[in-house]
Order: structure tokens, then C-alpha cells, then sequence
């Protein structure tokens, strides 16, 4: 059997490496304790369970979905982005729903971009980034970013044959990994930098949702001209405890959201019509578990920003997103010290340099842990050194 030549050039999924090197410890009897992926150890809110349960007994749930996204929830989306951040769309042009934005961004790269086009990539961000690229035979251009723009990927520094060749450029803030939040006068920037180009900005705003000390991540599509030339990323994955869920939207451009739906409805069939209905009630319904999950993960992120300088590691104190962005010791590499932590105290975390090229020198420590594992994780890399 021959496979396409492009999988060469394909990572192993990062989580699917790490899950690996997790099952080979514990079938070893140690108790690995994962501060890897980020996925809320927290219950979906039961009003949206409840929602779920009435919407799987109506018949009409069992067939097709319709491509786009039902209308009732693509009428919840734009509602949701109207109270939520003041933000007027149109349903039936500007939202289209997405299984996970995970789907989304991966089917925005046969959308956009052709064979040797270019996509700018943020120097540390979610892998699919990358990886839709390498899948669609086009290239990537990584935006440095690092402690001193304040991890804000510098879009103005991209070359100009680059520029000649680019199509579509990815920003995801609140961050993951780093956690850095972006002001909106950068967003300001990158409309402008973006329309000057012609370029598709996309801004993945996957932790719109979870903010600290009384920050509020806003939203891109907010800022003046933005529909002209972006789209923007929802999830209810981390907002509403929905990871498994697979519901999410894109919004914005019309041109461009319609592109993405014409690859999707050749490709997918859409959303459980009845995930769609729970997450209306989870968009529309009492937002106060929101507020709940992030007092949670700012309790999580004190304690570990209180233990770090004890275990040698320095960070930035987050914002938002459910993630701690630790700068290692001098004389590791980002995978050696991942490794020595697993091997040694049996703590999975994720090397930094699997986010992009800029991640080199940093782990990236999740909050998605239940508080008495996270003490532990900490207390055995303490040992251990
Ligand atoms: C920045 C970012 N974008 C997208 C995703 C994918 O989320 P979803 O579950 O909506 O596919 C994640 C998940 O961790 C993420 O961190």
C-alpha cells in the first residue's frame, strides 16, 4: 500500500504521541498525572445535558442536519454574538456551523488556499495551524512571537515574496499556549494589515469564554472593518465543558464562510441536530456557569503560579485560556525536560516547541486538572528535583 507523499511530512498528532507515552507508563503501574491536553475535567453544565435529553427523543433530530447548521442555532449564534460582544450577524450569510473548530480550521485551508500559497502562522498555536497546511500542499510562514512583543506574532515583519504569495493568516487570543491576551489596537492592526494584503484573517477565539481577575476576552469581529476581510472561531468546547460535544461556529466575512461551507457540505454532513439544539440553551441559556468555570481555573492558576519559582520554572501571570506558560531552566530543551518530568515524577506536560518554533524553551502547564492532582503534579516535579 502507498500512501500520499504528504503524510511524510505530517507530526504525529501531539496528544496522540503524548496518550502513547501515558498508556507504555501506566501499563508499568506508575499513576500518570496529565497536566497535557486541554480538556476540562469539569461536567458539562446540567442545564445543557437536560437540553440534550429532550432534543434526542424528537424524530425529526435523527435525520440529516442541515449543512450550514440548523437555523434555529445559526440564529443562536448570532444572538450569543450580539449579547455577548455587540456583535450583528447575519444567520443565513455570516455563521456556519462547525463540527469542533478543530474541523473548522483544518477545512478553512482547501477553502482559501491553493498548492504553494502561503498561510502566516503564529509562532506558538494550536498545531492545526500548520498542519492543515501540510494536508493542502501549501506553506506556512511562522509570525515570531515571543516575550518581548509580548507574544502578539509580528505579522508586519513577514517578507514581501511571502506576502506576494499569502491568502490566509491565523491569530488566536486569549493564546494557547502562551495565554497572552492581545489589545484590541492590535486587532486594529491586523484588520489593516490584512485588507492592505488581501488576505483572509482568521482570529480562533477558542477561550472567548474563560477570562481572570476580571478580564473579559473580546472579540475580533467587534473592531471596526473587521467583516470586510476576517472570520472568527467559536467553540462551545471550552466555554461550556463540550469538548466531546464537537459544536462550534465560524462567523463573519460572508464570502469567506461560504467557502468553508461549500468544502464542508462536500465533505461532512453537519452537526447532531440535537447537539445543535444544547448548545442553543448553552449560548442562550444562564450564563453563570461561565463565570464559575473561570473563578475555577483562576484558583488553579494561582496555585500553580504560587509553587513555580519553586521548581525553577518563571511565568507570566495568565489572563485567561486554561493553560500556565512556563519558561524551563537554562541547559533543557523543551522536549528533554517534558521527558524528565514524565519519566521521573510521572507528570505529563507539553513541550512548547510542539506549538511552533517559538515555543522552544517552555512547557505549557494545563489547569484542567482537579485541584488535589495539580498540588501533587507539582509537589513530585518539586522531589524530583
Ligand atoms: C486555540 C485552539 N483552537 C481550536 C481548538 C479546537 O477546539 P474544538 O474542540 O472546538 O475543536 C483548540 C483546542 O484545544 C484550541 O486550543
Amino acid at each position: 500500500m502507498r500512501t500520499a507523499k504528504r503524510m511524510n511530512n505530517l507530526p504525529p498528532y501531539l496528544f496522540a504521541e503524548i496518550d502513547r507515552k501515558k498508556e507504555a507508563l501506566q501499563a508499568q503501574g506508575v499513576d500518570v498525572i496529565s497536566l497535557g491536553i486541554g480538556d476540562p475535567d469539569m461536567p458539562t453544565p446540567q442545564r445543557i445535558v437536560d437540553a440534550m435529553a429532550k432534543a434526542i427523543t424528537n424524530p425529526k433530530n435523527h435525520q440529516y442536519p442541515a449543512y450550514a447548521g440548523s437555523k434555529p442555532y445559526r440564529e443562536a449564534c448570532a444572538e450569543w454574538m450580539s449579547r455577548r460582544f455587540g456583535v450583528e450577524l447575519n444567520p443565513a450569510t455570516e455563521v456556519v456551523a462547525l463540527i469542533g473548530s478543530k474541523e473548522g480550521i483544518a477545512h478553512l485551508f482547501p477553502a482559501i488556499t491553493d498548492p504553494g500559497d502561503y498561510t502566516l502562522v503564529p509562532g506558538v498555536g494550536y498545531p492545526v495551524y500548520t498542519t492543515g497546511a501540510v494536508l493542502s500542499d501549501s506553506n506556512v510562514h511562522y509570525m515570531p512571537m515571543n516575550e518581548s512583543n509580548d507574544w502578539l506574532a509580528d505579522f508586519e515583519s513577514t517578507p514581501a515574496d511571502v506576502l506576494a504569495k499569502a491568502k490566509m493568516m491565523f491569530l488566536s487570543y486569549p493564546n494557547n499556549p502562551s495565554s497572552a491576551i492581545a489589545p484590541v489596537e492590535y486587532f486594529d492592526r491586523a484588520i489593516a494589515f490584512c485588507k492592505e494584503h488581501d488576505i483572509l484573517l482568521v482570529h480562533d477565539n477558542a477561550y472567548s469564554e474563560i477570562g481572570f481577575d476580571g478580564y473579559k476576552p473580546s472579540a475580533l469581529l467587534g473592531r471596526p472593518g473587521a467583516k470586510d476581510v476576517a472570520i472568527e472561531l467559536f467553540s462551545c468546547s471550552k466555554a461550556y465543558n463540550m469538548t466531546g460535544w464537537r459544536v462550534a461556529f465560524a462567523a463573519g466575512n460572508a464570502e469567506a464562510i461560504k467557502a468553508l461551507g461549500t468544502v464542508k457540505s462536500n465533505i461532512d454532513s453537519g452537526i447532531f441536530t440535537a447537539v445543535q439544539d444544547a448548545a442553543i440553551e448553552a449560548m442562550l441559556g444562564d450564563q453563570s456557569d461561565v463565570a464559575e468555570m473561570s473563578a475555577l481555573y483562576q484558583r488553579r492558576r494561582d496555585l500553580v503560579i504560587d509553587t513555580l519559582a519553586s521548581i525553577g520554572l518563571s511565568a507570566r501571570v495568565p489572563k485567561g485560556t486554561i493553560y500556565v506558560w512556563a519558561k524551563i531552566p537554562e541547559g533543557y530543551t523543551s522536549a528533554q525536560y517534558a521527558g524528565d518530568v514524565l519519566q521521573k515524577a510521572g507528570v505529563i506536560v507539553a513541550a512548547g516547541n510542539a506549538y511552533g518554533p517559538d515555543g522552544e524553551g517552555y512547557i505549557r502547564i494545563s489547569l484542567a486538572t482537579p485541584d488535589a492532582r495539580l498540588v501533587e503534579a507539582l509537589e513530585r516535579i518539586k522531589t524530583m528535583l
